[in-house]
Formats: structure tokens, C-alpha cells, sequence
């Protein structure tokens, strides 16, 4: 039997291209037992079809204390206590309370109102490239794929898009992955410290000047009492938050990155920009934002595909792997903007898929068409090989992306 591929998600080498190790895996070990950093092990599956049935399969929690037997629960390290309130989000939650907090905001999400928005999120694209146009350079990720998602949530939420600096800083903590001792003291826990202060402090003033925004709104409803405690309100406005630019940024910048290595699938979108929408479904499935789920917990012992993951053990489904399996897409490591059937995970599946999705993508296709529109001459400014990923699990993207146009 072949080696079993190395899997190093806090690895640069290893982010800079997992594909391959992810097709090793799904051809050898397509439900893989690996270690973390701080010694935790973790299961990785791999197959398309395996990584949609886990999340849709209700055995798999969110919430480790819905799937732990006492004595593992005893084995759990007690949580800071500022980071307790941040883990009363939807996305860290079962049913009967997944339901409850997704319905508070669902309605603000519809593909109907998001529509709403595309001239606004129009308008913050063009202004975003008025400020570099006559550079003729520009690091695409900060100049661009950042500050796009990051206003367009900060304006959704009713927060102050002047201090999206400081949530890039507590959001990049948060996302990390590192759980490693030092790095929860001197950097983690600070800065959600921060963040909180700073959640509250808005809150606080919400609730004496009431605006017409979704914040506002979510602060009425903790007041009302029944529908969302304190806790919760302060973990939904960390994930929505967080949530609403950490991916899209991704989107923005693995999705310029793939049409700038691909000429002619670049052409065709300039040539016909009507293509974007199903273009934008395809950089999703080829380099998508997310590389891994959340984690998830076994509530029993489940068989996978023959292997026994046991009760209370953390599964994270390889997302990115599940989106170039051979056995669910033609071809999957072509990059095809003309692409029919894709029906990709990179927006998950389930009772958690992404309540943003609308937006998202309606964000990615506005700032990849006014790019191509208004820089057409846009090429990488370094080689490929130059540029580093984010390290870390769950989300996949590049720390910076200089082009010239
Ligand atoms: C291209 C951009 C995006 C991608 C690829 C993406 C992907 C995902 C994925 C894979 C999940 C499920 C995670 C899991 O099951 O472990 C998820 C959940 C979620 N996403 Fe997104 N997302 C994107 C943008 C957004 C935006 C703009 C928002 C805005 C608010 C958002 C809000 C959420 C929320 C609230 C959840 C949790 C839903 C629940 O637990 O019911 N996402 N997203």
C-alpha cells in the first residue's frame, strides 16, 4: 500500500498546495486519524460523498458537550472565561438553539434583500479602486478583497466601518487556529478581550440611540428577553462579523489568483461577463474560501466508509478535498468558469450551510467583474510561487496578492 500523505495544516509548504495530499488521501485513507499541535487528535474525511452526509447527519454536533461522556468532558481544559459568551453563536450550536438564533437573523439574509444591496456594494468596489487606479500596483488583498466584504458586513450590521482595522486584527486572532499555550495568552485571549469591550460598548450605545440596522435590531430583541440572552448577542455579532469577511476576502483574492494562472478562462469572462455568476461557482469549487469545516463531534460511535470514528471525537470534513473528488466533478482539477454540474460544498451543507451565501456571492461576482472591467490589463506582479497562504485550519487564503495593471 502506498504511504499515507502528510497532512500539516499549519504548515506554509503544505497550505501553499494540499490538493495532492488531499487526493492521496481519499484514495488511501479517506477517514484519517491526525494530530494537531496541541496534541488533540482529529479526524479528516476527504470523499465528496462521505463530507456530505456528515453534514447532514445529526450524530455530528457542534457543541462537544451534546456528544461527550463524563469522563471525557473531565479531560477538557476549563474555557477562558472571556471566550464563553464568543461560542453562543449559531455556528457552535445544536438544534433547539441553532434554530432559534439563525431565525433572529435569517430574514435580514434572503436572496431577495441582498439583491437590495448590489447597487451599494457596486458603489464600494468602484470607490475601493478609484483610491489605486492610477497607482498601476496594488496588494489586491488589502487594497481591495479586505475592504470590500469588511464594509459592506460593518454597513449591514450597523457598525463603524472606520474601525475595520481593529476587527481585521481580533478576527485574524480568532481565525487562527493556534491553540498552542503561548499563543492563547499573549495574543488570543487580549485581543477577544478587546473585541468584547468593544461589542458591549456599541451595544450600550444602541440601545440609547436606536438605528435602522440589524444590529439595532438584535439589541431590541436581547432587551425583549425571551429570544436572545446577552451572551448570545455578543456571540452573534462576533460571527457575523468574522464570518461576513474572513471568507469573502478569499473569494476575491483565490479567485483572482486562479483567472490570473488561467488566460483563457480569464478572456472568456472579459469577453462575456454575463459568465461571471456561474464563474463565480466554479472559483468557489476550484480554491474555495473554506478548506475545512468547522469541527463537529460524534454524539456515538458512527462508521464512515468503514472506519469507526468513537463517541466524543472531533471530525472536521475536508471541504476543499470534497470539491475535487473524481468521483462527484468531471476533471476536477480544470478550471472551467463554463462549468454546469457543480454543485459544490464550499458553502457547507445542512442545518449550518452558509447564512451569507447570498451575499457572498453576490459580492464575489460585483468584485471580480469591476476588476476585470476597469483593470483589464491586471497581471501578478511576483511569480506564483512567491506568494504565502494564511496558516491555519478551516479557511484558505493568501496573505497578500500584488498585481499590476
Ligand atoms: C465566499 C464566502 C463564504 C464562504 C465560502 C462561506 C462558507 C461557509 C461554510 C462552509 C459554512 C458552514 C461551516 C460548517 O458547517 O462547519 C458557513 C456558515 C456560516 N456562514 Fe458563511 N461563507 C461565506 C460568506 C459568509 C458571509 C458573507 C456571511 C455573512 C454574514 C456568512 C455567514 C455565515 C454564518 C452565520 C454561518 C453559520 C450558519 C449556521 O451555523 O447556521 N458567511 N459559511
Amino acid at each position: 500500500m502506498t504511504q499515507t500523505p502528510r497532512v500539516d495544516l499549519f504548515d506554509p509548504d503544505f497550505k501553499a498546495n494540499p490538493y495532492p495530499a488531499y487526493a492521496g488521501l481519499r484514495s488511501e485513507a479517506p477517514v484519517h486519524r491526525v494530530a494537531l499541535p496541541d496534541g488533540r487528535g482529529i479526524w479528516l474525511v476527504t470523499r465528496y460523498e462521505d463530507v456530505s452526509a456528515i453534514l447532514k447527519d445529526e450524530r455530528f454536533v457542534k457543541d462537544y458537550r451534546n456528544a461527550m461522556t463524563p469522563e471525557q468532558l473531565a479531560q477538557i481544559p476549563p474555557i477562558p472565561e472571556v471566550m464563553k459568551p464568543l461560542a453562543r453563536n449559531m455556528l457552535d450550536t445544536d438544534p433547539p438553539d441553532h434554530e432559534r438564533l439563525r431565525s433572529l437573523v435569517q430574514k435580514a439574509f434572503t436572496p431577495r434583500l441582498i439583491e437590495r444591496m448590489r447597487p451599494r456594494v457596486q458603489a464600494i468596489a468602484d470607490a475601493l479602486l478609484d483610491v489605486v487606479q492610477d497607482r498601476g500596483k496594488m496588494d489586491l488583498i488589502d487594497d481591495y478583497a479586505f475592504l470590500l466584504p469588511i464594509t459592506v458586513i460593518a454597513e449591514l450590521l450597523g457598525v463603524s466601518a472606520e474601525d475595520r482595522n481593529k476587527f481585521r486584527e481580533w478576527s485574524n486572532a480568532a481565525v487562527s487556529g493556534d491553540t498552542t499555550q503561548e499563543y492563547m495568552e499573549q495574543i488570543l485571549l487580549p485581543h477577544m478581550q478587546a473585541f468584547t469591550d468593544y461589542l458591549r460598548a456599541m451595544f450600550e450605545e444602541k440601545r440609547k440611540n436606536p438605528k435602522d440596522d440589524l444590529n439595532s435590531g438584535l439589541v431590541r430583541a436581547e432587551e425583549a428577553g425571551d429570544s436572545l440572552s446577552e451572551d448570545e448577542l455578543l456571540g452573534m455579532m462576533f460571527l457575523l462579523l468574522i464570518a461576513g469577511h474572513e471568507t469573502t476576502v478569499n473569494l476575491i483574492g483565490n479567485g483572482m489568483l486562479a483567472l490570473l494562472q488561467h488566460p483563457v478562462q480569464l478572456r472568456k469572462l472579459k469577453d462575456d461577463p454575463s459568465l461571471i455568476k456561474p464563474a463565480i461557482e466554479e472559483l468557489l469549487r476550484y480554491d474555495g474560501p473554506v478548506e475545512t469545516s468547522t469541527e463537529r463531534f460524534a454524539r456515538e460511535d458512527i462508521a464512515i466508509g468503514g472506519t469507526v470514528i468513537p463517541r466524543g471525537e472531533m471530525v472536521m470534513v475536508v471541504i476543499a478535498s470534497a470539491d475535487h473528488d473524481p468521483e462527484r466533478f468531471a476533471d476536477p482539477d480544470a478550471l472551467d468558469i463554463t462549468r454546469t454540474d457543480n454543485k459544490h460544498l464550499a458553502f457547507g451543507k445542512g442545518i449550518h450551510f452558509c447564512l451569507g451565501a447570498p451575499l457572498a456571492r453576490m459580492e464575489g461576482q460585483i468584485a471580480i467583474n469591476t476588476l476585470l472591467r476597469r483593470m483589464p490589463e491586471l497581471r501578478l506582479a511576483d511569480s506564483p510561487e512567491s506568494l504565502t497562504w494564511r496558516p491555519g485550519m478551516v479557511l484558505r487564503g493568501l496573505k497578500g496578492l500584488p498585481v499590476e495593471f
